[in-house]
Parts: structure tokens; sequence; C-alpha cells
């Protein structure tokens, strides 16, 4: 009974762990290196934004209205795109990510 306990919550603990990536994995697995460069400061165009060191609410933000279709700017269609691969949690990771970004 108390091994099986432990199993399982030592199972929780592996599957969290695993399905749970960090900010700098999913600025690399969902793409967003390729047009806001490795570090967030080379970016693919001229005018897209560079984002290292940006504040994480208001990057936060910015994703979550260019997801939601709120933020409309000349370039957002582009941002818009990638949006669907995120949830709202990644989002908030990604957003601190960025804000740590030198
Ligand atoms: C296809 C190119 C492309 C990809 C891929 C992409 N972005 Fe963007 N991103 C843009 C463009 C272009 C804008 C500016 C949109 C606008 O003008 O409204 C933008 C805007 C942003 C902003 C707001 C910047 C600001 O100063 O307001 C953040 C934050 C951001 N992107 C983060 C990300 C993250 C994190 C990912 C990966 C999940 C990602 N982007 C993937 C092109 C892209």
């Amino acid at each position: 009974m108390k091994t099986s306990t432990f199993l399982a919550a030592a199972l929780a603990t592996l599957a969290c762990g695993s399905a749970q990536a960090d900010g700098a994995t999913l600025y690399a697995e969902k793409t967003c290196l390729a047009c806001h460069g490795k570090d967030g400061k080379k970016t693919l165009l001229p005018d897209y934004p560079k984002i290292a060191g940006q504040n994480a609410k208001y990057a936060e933000r910015q994703m979550l209205d260019i997801k939601n279709g709120v933020r409309t700017n000349g370039n957002s269609a582009a941002m818009k795109g990638i949006m669907h691969l995120v949830s709202d949690q990644e989002i908030k990771e990604l957003a601190v990510f960025l804000s740590k970004l030198k």
C-alpha cells in the first residue's frame, strides 16, 4: 500500500516534469527563434521586434492580444500564425524567459 502510494507520487512528479517544458525549450521548439533570433535580438526582418529583456507582463499581454486577434498591426499576422501552438500558460513562461534575456 505504502509502496504503491509512493510510486504513484513519484510517477506523477516525473510526468509533470517532462510535460512542462521550460521557457528556453519552448522558445526553440515553438519556432520563436526563427523570427526573433536565437537570443531575441536579431530579427528575421528589420521591422520585427527585438524581444530580449522585455518586461514579462508587457510581453505576455502582447502575445495574448496577438493570439486573440486584439492586436492587429501590419505584422501581427506573421506572429498570430504561430500563437495557436502555445497555451496561455506557455505564453506566461515564454514572457518570463524573454524578460531574463540580456
Ligand atoms: C513568423 C515570424 C514569427 C514567429 C515564428 C514568432 N513571432 Fe513573435 N512577432 C513577430 C512579429 C512580426 C511581431 C510584431 C507583430 C506586430 O507588428 O504587431 C511579433 C511580436 C512579438 C512580441 C511582442 C513584441 C512587442 O514589443 O510588442 C512578442 C513578445 C513575441 N513576438 C514573442 C514571440 C514568441 C515567444 C514566439 C514563439 C512562441 C514568437 N514570437 C514567434 C513574428 C514572429
